[in-house]
């Protein structure tokens, strides 16, 4: 998610996004943000009359043979008219309109570079873009597609930015693309100090790296290029979130009770409490537990307890996956970081049984969100990945773990603070937004975290009936009106609709032959 709330955006609304190389900054090609406000034709056959949001093929920042092959082959397996309308607008919303520039480092003429945006903000998210870039392993079979080049160049990017400034969240696009830093002239104090011609902001938030580990665990288990990994900065970029976490991992007191120096801080000028850290910039005191804390959620609000469990969730899995990679290469050292990431990874997962599930408000046993290790425990859950619904999606756990059970009771309903329900779609929301206000994302991943067919396409038809006619996913959505909501140009959300559409394709075939029209809603 973008940190720039809707009050911060005014300061970047004016900044122009600089110009480069990729199609769609030709001048003939109208800016996404405004195009994807209107709705353009030929709308859908369907009753939600769905606008065609796709740029003009010369605009669109890249082409991708499979993906392209992906929307030809589903055109006949999806029934619906409109269905089929959301997921063409929807599966390529990243390549059509995100990748901003593409290339190589200026040191390494075989290092590929890719730069992806968010949105209207000429800067890449660690987050954003591994979740940008994440759906189209679909498509990715073998390291000479056209796909593979985009994975190993966020890859290598991310790479470079995570030596860099391990504990930043966004970035400027590197030096080797001609364009310009738009410098962030927010007002922020950080520890450590940071370089702002590379950097946008500085929220530490775990998940970058659980991002980056599922990236690079999803191009090697696509394509088996082990070669990839040895070759760059990858092993160093590792080397960097394990020193990184390991010093999160340290308590706020000493054994003898004196008060360790933090290794981050982060104090920013906002109007709201979420976009900063208490206590001077330190955040509430954490005991040790073994986890890595995450000051800032998937959201990029602050955290109210730094344990944030599906962070932690998310890094243990991909620590484990990718330390299969680490342990296979050459390079020196290679097998002791193996050792540490696997080491890690186990640590990270005991301290998640022994801190992380406690009593729920029904008397059973859940998953908190964010605990402090000194029984603190926020329960709730938050409609961005990694959320506590999302936890089989991030292959921590199966579906049918009881305690999992639990939670996803607590989680989609009325125990969660953040379920936001009504006539337009029940789904949880998030602080990041308000009260009431829907995250489509969430309905989504709730469909991809299910076996139970009525759930699937009650989600999906609620999707559907969000997009206020312009046929793409939102943030947000009012849960009674489906014309208020949020953001026009999501690309993490759009893809992961895609996903969800090829994923059915292959799990439950006959649900995407079904009519989703909205006379046939039934509302209990
Ligand atoms: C994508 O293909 C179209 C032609 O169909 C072309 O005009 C456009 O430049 C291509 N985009 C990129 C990024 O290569
Ligand atoms: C190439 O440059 C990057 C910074 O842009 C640096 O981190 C990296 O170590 C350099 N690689 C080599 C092989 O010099
Ligand atoms: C805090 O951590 C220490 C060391 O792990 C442990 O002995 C203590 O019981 C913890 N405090 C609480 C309140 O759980």
């Amino acid at each position: 998610m973008l940190s720039i709330g809707r009050t911060s955006a005014l300061l970047f609304a004016a900044l122009p996004v600089a110009s480069s190389a990729s199609p769609a900054s030709r001048s003939s090609c109208p800016n996404y943000g405004s195009y994807s406000m209107a709705r353009n034709e030929p709308l859908s056959s369907g009753a939600y009359r769905l606008a065609y949001q796709r740029p003009s093929p010369e605009c669109r920042t890249f082409n991708s043979s499979g993906v392209e092959d992906a929307i030809k082959r589903m055109k006949d397996e999806i029934y619906d008219p409109d269905l089929f309308r959301l997921f063409e607008n929807t599966l390529p919303n990243t390549l059509d309109t995100a990748v901003k520039w593409r290339g190589f480092a200026a040191n390494n003429t075989d290092e590929e570079l890719a730069f992806i945006i968010t949105g209207d903000i000429n800067a890449m998210w660690i987050r954003d873009s591994a979740n940008q870039i994440a759906p189209y392993k679909a498509v990715l079979r073998k390291k000479s597609d056209d796909i593979a080049s985009v994975f190993r160049g966020v890859i290598n990017l991310q790479a470079r930015y995570l030596i860099i400034s391990p504990y930043c969240n966004a970035f400027h696009p590197p030096p080797e693309s001609g364009m310009r830093p738009n410098i962030n002239g927010a007002l922020y104090s950080v520890t450590p100090p940071y370089d702002k011609e590379i950097v946008f902001t500085c929220n530490f938030e775990l998940d970058d790296f659980g991002g980056f580990l599922q990236l690079s665990h999803d191009y090697y288990s696509q394509t088996g290029d082990l070669d990839f990994f040895g070759k760059f900065q990858w092993t160093n970029a590792v080397q960097s979130i394990l020193k990184t976490s390991r010093d999160m991992q340290q308590p706020t007191y000493a054994e003898d009770g004196t008060w360790n120096t933090p290794s981050y801080t982060f104090q920013s000028q906002t109007m709201t409490s979420s976009g900063t850290l208490a206590n001077n910039g330190i955040g509430n005191p954490v005991n040790y537990t073994g986890m890595v804390q995450s000051p800032f959620r998937p959201s990029d609000d602050s955290a109210l307890y730094n344990f944030q469990i599906p962070a932690n969730m998310m890094l243990s899995r991909y620590l484990a996956s990718t330390a299969a990679i680490m342990e296979k290469l050459p390079n020196e050292g290679a097998a002791g970081l193996a050792r540490e990431m696997r080491d890690m990874a186990a640590e990270i997962r005991d301290a998640i049984s022994r801190w992380g599930i406690v009593r729920g408000p029904a008397g059973d046993r859940i998953f908190a969100y964010e605990v402090d290790g000194f029984g603190g425990v926020n329960l709730m859950d938050d409609a961005n990945v990694p959320s506590l619904l999302s936890a089989p999606l991030l292959g921590y756990l199966g579906l049918d773990d009881a305690v999992y059970r639990n939670t996803r009771r607590f989680v989609l309903g009325r125990t969660n603070p953040w379920w936001c329900a009504g006539p337009v779609i029940s789904a949880v929301g998030s602080p990041h937004v308000r009260p009431g206000a829907a995250w489509p994302m969430s309905a989504i991943v709730r469909a991809l975290t299910s076996d139970a067919e009525t759930e699937i396409v009650t989600a999906i038809r609620e999707v559907l009936a969000s997009t206020d006619g312009l046929g793409l996913i939102h943030e947000s959505v009012d849960s009674h009106d489906a014309s208020r909501w949020t953001r026009q140009w999501f690309t993490w959300a759009n893809g992961l609709f895609g996903q969800l559409i090829l994923d059915l394709a292959e799990r439950k075939p006959h649900l995407l032959k079904e009519s989703f029209q909205p006379f046939l809603i039934h509302k209990s």
